[in-house]
């Protein structure tokens, strides 16, 4: 049977027996009174108003006010006038999924708007505004979904029937991340929902992200932000309607939505033409209630069916957090994504902040050796952050605190894992193999793979099995375990930074900034600055261009690999005071003295400075 043949059999069956009409009584604006039918009518019921010699204007019922039914338009009143005929439409909206939606574009109608000829419709009637199952028998989120985004799939890992909102001001990228996510991700089915967004990204979205293979398991509902408000809060029930025909099929959906802050604003435009009084920033209080009525429709299904894991993205007004509607959503969901405008602004797209990002279900899902890793990524990223000032000041000096020289070291190779282009793709297992090669913990990611190595033949037995003891701390940095990573074993921080400090934090310094390259160094600013002019005046020579910073002046753009550094020479030592702007002088000398000429740590600035003129200037004894 054809398609055009089924879906006229399908409309018959759905035909009413009967036909009731009221007539209009007054229009003030789009809202439309309407008498005569209000003993017949509910609130999300469809009215049809016919107009002179017109197909007739398709109405909801939004409220009702001396007995008459407030009725707003999904199109332009054109044509309607006092009197006119107002017929009850479907009491009950609902849509006709079918199998035959993917790889098409449809409307807030479930009507196709990719001109590639007459959908087919199911037999299956499913309301938009359908109930989310009952809580209790609903399945709990299980395994994880592969959402193609790096950051995501680590530091915020989702499990299908999960719900995420991604919040962000305007022009941070949502969209880009949503349409990343489409095109990449390993759901079976992705139903995907622009609603109240600028029309001309569809386009870009369909075509360029999404692409031909990503449409044919995709159904894109579309409702741009020039369409009525009804149109536009439709969609967003159509499109959970549409997810959940596939959630019941037994598959695994992806919904994306953008912008649910749209629908918000729908419902708002809505229910203050109704009446409504406004509660918090113009919202109404219907906009409050309307949310999780939404959103609880994603979500795992009963046993036998399949997951909609939500993706909502949520546009944050004033990039205030706290404004009604992200405050609302984010108490919803299962988490939060946050891009922050200050990361874009820096050029690192996706610009996801992940220490304010949550993913409330990912502890559990993840193992505990996964759950380390992260939690050591962002400890590094969080004690780089609380720094950054003093860092870019050069006010920082390295060896002065272990964790942060840990953290100047594994910043900018973690800031270049968070970055991912719109067109890279990576998969969940790669991601968190990256993440573990580049923070030197893969022997806490397959601890049983990463054994010490068995030593050359001629080595003792009794050093072997100390080795082998004691593997973490003892083994060198190339055999992939670091004090990182006995740390995250369980060891004590402290013990493990005791053990060893001198060996392992100072050795970024010398490949950074070794003796023969300090001339080089570009000469440090501000705090720096005037330490140079000190130098200079106690030695009335040229100023030694001290830098200071090593790790400060080169961290943001260049890695230290661990390995590198220890194949690099062994520096001199280094004195460790707690006086970090004298230090910086007294570094740059030091370096150039034999180590015996080094001034311990104790020694007052005065006599540092002492120490310092007297080493001639070509810095040797
Ligand atoms: N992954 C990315 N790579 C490169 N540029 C990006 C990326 N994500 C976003 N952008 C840039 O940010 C701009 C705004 O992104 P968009 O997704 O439209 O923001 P929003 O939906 O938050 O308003 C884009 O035009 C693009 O230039
Ligand atoms: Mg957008």
């Amino acid at each position: 049977m054809s398609v055009f043949a089924s879906n006229i059999i399908n409309e018959v069956n759905r035909l009413q027996d009967y036909q009731v009409y009221g007539r209009v009584t007054a229009i003030v604006g789009l809202l439309v009174e309407v008498g005569g039918l209000q003993g017949s009518l509910s609130i999300g019921d469809h009215c049809r108003l016919r107009g002179r010699g017109q197909k007739g204007v398709l109405c909801e019922v939004v409220g009702f006010r001396d007995e008459r039914a407030l009725l707003l338009p999904f199109g332009t009143l054109g044509g309607i006038g006092l009197g006119c005929h107002a017929e009850i439409g479907s009491t009950d909206p609902s849509v006709y999924p079918h199998e035959a939606w993917l790889g098409r574009v449809i409307n807030a109608f479930g009507e196709p708007v990719d001109g590639k000829g007459p959908l087919n419709t199911g037999e299956a009637a499913y309301p938009i505004h359908r109930q989310p199952p009952n809580a209790h028998a609903r399945r709990r989120v299980s395994d994880k979904i592969d959402l193609g985004v790096r950051t995501i799939n680590t530091f915020l890992t989702c499990c299908r029937g999960q719900r995420m909102g991604i919040f962000a001001g305007s022009g941070i990228g949502k969209s880009t991340l949503l349409s990343m996510m489409a095109s990449q991700t390993d759901a079976e089915v992705s139903v995907i929902g622009l609603i109240g967004e600028r029309g001309r990204e569809a386009r870009e979205f369909i075509e360029d992200y999404l692409g031909e293979e990503g449409l044919s398991r995709s159904v894109v509902i579309l409702a741009s932000s020039d369409e009525p408000p009804l149109v536009r809060r439709q969609a967003a029930y159509v499109m959970m309607a549409t997810a959940e025909y596939f959630r019941d099929q037994g598959k695994d959906v992806l919904c994306l939505m953008d912008s649910i802050t749209r629908f918000a604003m729908a419902q708002r435009e809505i229910s203050l033409s109704a009446g409504e009084p406004p509660a918090s920033k113009g919202y109404t209080p219907s906009v409050f209630a309307e949310l999780p009525k939404l959103l609880e429709r994603a979500g795992p299904g009963v046993d036998g069916q399949g997951t909609i894991t939500g993706l909502f993205s949520v546009l944050v007004e004033g990039d205030d957090h706290n404004e009604p509607v992200s405050d609302s959503v984010r108490g919803i969901l299962d988490g939060h994504i946050v891009l922050d405008r200050e990361i874009a602004e820096r050029g690192r797209y996706p610009a996801i902040n992940v220490l304010r990002s949550i993913s409330r279900v990912m502890p559990d899902c993840n193992t505990d050796e996964q759950n380390a890793i992260v939690t050591q990524a962002k400890k590094y990223i969080s004690t780089y952050e609380d720094m950054a000032e003093l860092i870019r000041l050069g006010a920082y000096r390295a060896g002065s605190d272990p964790d942060v020289d840990q953290a100047i070291r594994y910043y900018p190779v973690l800031e270049k894992f968070l970055g991912q282009s719109k067109t890279e793709s990576c998969d969940l297992d790669s991601c968190y193999e990256q993440l573990a090669e580049i923070l030197d913990m893969q022997s806490v990611l397959h601890p049983a793979a990463t054994e010490p190595e068995q030593p050359p033949a001629g080595q003792a037995q009794g050093e072997s099995a100390q080795q082998q003891q004691q593997p973490v701390v003892n083994a060198p940095a190339s055999a992939g375990a670091s004090p990182l990573s006995a740390a995250v074993q369980g060891l004590p921080q402290s013990a493990v930074t005791q053990a060893t400090a001198a060996q392992q934090v100072a050795q970024p310094q010398p490949s950074v900034q070794p003796a023969d390259q300090t001339a080089a160094t570009p000469p440090a600013q501000s705090g720096d600055q005037a330490v140079m002019k000190e130098a200079e005046t106690e030695q009335g020579s040229e100023p030694q261009p001290v830098s200071a910073q090593p790790l400060v002046a080169q961290a943001p753009g260049e890695l230290v690999h661990p390995e590198a550094a220890e194949t690099a020479a062994e520096p001199a030592p280094m004195p460790v005071t707690k006086n970090a702007v004298t230090d910086v002088v007294i570094d740059a000398d030091v370096q150039e003295l034999p180590p015996e000429v080094a001034v311990p740590s104790e020694t007052s600035d005065d006599q540092e400075i002492e120490a310092d003129t007297e080493s001639d200037p070509e810095g040797t004894p």
